[in-house]
Order: structure tokens, then sequence, then C-alpha cells
């Protein structure tokens, strides 16, 4: 079997597939706007055409499949396409992220169609600041759903939070303190940059470093990286059954680790989340028969692979926001 690899020896193990960029949530980090329905774009990958990607990925080594978004769940077919790439052959792991709007109603279902893995976002514990972040009033909403999910059985539960200068980087602690009872990991974010946020950015970053050195403080230890772990760098304590994690993009190292590629939902392959517009695969999704030459063309382009993100440089590439290529 031919394994996935770049220019620089980086294996890829892990596809981030995103499967709309619609959201109904309007984060202020992300889309403060909402969400502007899609017009004259072209409609979003079909249930056939995400099964011959993920087939060519598995059969390429990939094991790993992120559904993401936008907010995946808002595509009606979302559990449709979690059983279909659940049973392709290889994939072992099937993960999602979701703002966790039905979390409560569906985690069952999601769980059933396949899903093993489930990353939720509270960037807030406080239901006013949720609000205000987020654009709704849906904390409760949103915490019941993870009691749902961890009573759904899910091989591993992960909180994100972005951390924001001045919004919510005081309830660091707090939210340290909701992973000491649950088996749980919550990753603080650092905000990054992209085209639509410059100000944002400017006036909100908060250094990864900074809250390494807090958590530190607080007698939180480094954890070893697992197999196919996305880009966080996780912490333990002797006194919490759960995880913290760190997800530190604008850290010197971060980009070696990479072991992700990503597909957008117009079938656009994307190297790198801060890169170019992507590389067009739809073409190649219209036919059984057309596996072999899919291949050919996602090992070619792979290879070319950039290094590291342009984030360093104060550059995001042609990304807009998060939400349109899968974050
Ligand atoms: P797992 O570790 O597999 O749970 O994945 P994950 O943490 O990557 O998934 P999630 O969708 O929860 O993403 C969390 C944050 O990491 C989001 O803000 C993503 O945009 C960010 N992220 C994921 N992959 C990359 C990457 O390759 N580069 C950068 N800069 N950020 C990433
Ligand atoms: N910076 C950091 N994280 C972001 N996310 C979306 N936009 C940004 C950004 N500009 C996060 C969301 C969610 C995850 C998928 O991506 O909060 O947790
Ligand atoms: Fe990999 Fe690009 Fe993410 Fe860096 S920003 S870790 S190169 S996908």
């Amino acid at each position: 079997m031919i394994r996935l690899s770049d220019g620089i020896g980086r294996r890829f193990e892990y596809l981030r597939l995103s499967l709309t960029d619609v959201c109904n949530f309007r984060c202020s980090y992300c889309l403060p706007e909402g969400y502007r329905k899609r017009c004259g774009k072209p409609p979003e990958l079909s249930v056939a055409e995400i099964e011959r990607a993920v087939r060519a990925f598995a059969s390429l080594g990939l094991w790993k499949v992120r559904l993401t978004g936008g907010e995946p769940t808002i595509r009606p077919d979302f559990e449709e396409v979690a059983r279909t790439v659940s049973s392709v052959p290889g994939i072992r792991q099937v993960a999602m992220t979701t703002n966790g709007y039905r979390l409560a109603q569906r985690a069952r279902n999601w769980r059933e169609a396949g899903v093993n893995v489930i990353n939720i976002s509270v960037d807030s514990l406080d239901p006013v600041r949720f609000a205000e972040i987020t654009g709704h009033d849906r904390l409760a909403e949103v915490m019941a759903g993870i009691d749902a999910a961890q009573a759904a059985g899910f091989d591993s539960i992960k909180l994100n939070a972005v951390l924001m200068r001045g919004v919510n980087d005081d309830e660091l602690e707090t939210m340290t303190r909701f992973v000491v009872e649950r088996d749980l990991s919550l990753r603080f974010i650092e905000v990054m940059r992209t085209n639509d946020n410059a100000d944002f950015f400017a006036k909100r970053h908060v250094p990864g470093d900074s809250v390494v050195r807090r958590l530190k403080a607080a007698g939180w230890h480094r954890l070893p990286r697992v197999p196919g772990a996305g880009p966080a760098v996780e912490f333990g304590h002797a006194d919490a059954r759960g995880r913290i994690g760190i997800i530190a993009p604008y850290a010197k190292d971060f980009c070696g680790s990479c072991n992700r590629l990503r597909l957008g939902s117009d079938g656009r392959f994307h190297l790198c989340l801060f890169g170019d517009g992507g590389f067009d695969l739809r073409d190649l999704l219209q036919a059984d028969n057309q596996h072999d030459e899919l291949i050919a063309r996602i090992v070619g382009l792979t290879k070319g692979k950039a290094p590291g993100h342009r984030l360093h440089h104060g550059d995001s590439g042609a990304t807009p926001h998060l939400a349109s290529i899968g974050g």
C-alpha cells in the first residue's frame, strides 16, 4: 500500500472532512455576522462523492476521519454520512466537531451511526458570556449535551474553548476545575488570525505559552502524544480525572507534527488550514472507476505540502474564516 507522505517526511493518517460551510452560531472570532446562505456556490459533496473520497484516502493508509464544518450536523443527511464513512474499510475512527446545539437530543444517534469521538465547542461556562460569544443563549443545552455524550459512550469527548483576552481568559481556572471529576479533555485554543478577523485577533489573542505557564504553575504536567492525535499538546494533573489541552498554532514547532489533510465541502483538497485555495478533486469523485486516478492526484498533490503555515508572517492565506474549510 502507498502511504501518504509529503516532501519532508510527514505522514498523513487523519482526514478532516468538512460537510458544509454553513453554521447556525455566530462566534465572535469566526462568523460574527452569522452565515449568509450559499448562493451561486457549488453544492456540498453528496454521500456518494464523500464515500469515494474516503475510500481513496483509506486506501492510502488514513484511518481517522473527522466530520466538521461549519456545523456538520446542519446537514439533514449527517447520520447517513457518518454511517457511510464509518463503514469504509480501513477507517477505524470517525470523529466529529460540533457546537453542540443538537447534542442533547442526538448524541445517541450519532454514536449509533458510527461516530466514536466527539469534540464540542464551549467557550465559556457562564451563560451570559456564552450567549455574547456565540450569539445564542444555549449554554444549558450544550451542557446537557455533554452529559448526553458521556451517557452515549463515546470513546473520547473533548471540549474546545477559544481563549480571548478580556472576554473569557479569566475563566481558565474555572474551566480546568470542570475536568477534575470528568473524564474529558478540555482544550484551550489560541485565536487564529483569518482574513476576516484581523482586528478581533489583534485585540483578543492570548499567546499559548502564557497559558502553558499558568497550567504548569497550577500543577499540570505534559502528557505523551497518542497515535493519531490532532494539534493539541495535552496536560494531566494528579488530582484530575480529565486532561487539559493547548492548541497553539503560533508555537514555532507546531507544523512539524502535522498529520492531517482536509477536504472541503465543495470537494477542494486543502494541504493546510492556512494555505492556498485548495485543489479540486470533485471531477474524480463522480464514478467508482476513477479510484486509481484519484489516488494518483492525491499522492502527487500531497508531496507539495508546505512545511508550515503562513500565520507567523501575519498571513492567513486564502482562509476567510475557519468555517470555510473545516477548521
Ligand atoms: P483531535 O485532536 O483529533 O480531537 O482534533 P482537533 O483538535 O484538531 O479537532 P477540532 O476540530 O476540535 O479542532 C480544534 C482546533 O484545532 C480548531 O480551532 C482547529 O481549527 C484547530 N486545528 C486543527 N487542525 C489544525 C491545523 O492543522 N492547523 C491549525 N492551525 N489549527 C488546527
Ligand atoms: N481561531 C481559533 N479557533 C477557531 N475556531 C473557529 N475559528 C477559530 C479561530 N479563528 C474553533 C471553534 C471550534 C473549532 C472547530 O474551531 O471554536 O472549537
Ligand atoms: Fe499542518 Fe498547515 Fe495545520 Fe501547520 S497549519 S499544522 S502545516 S495543516
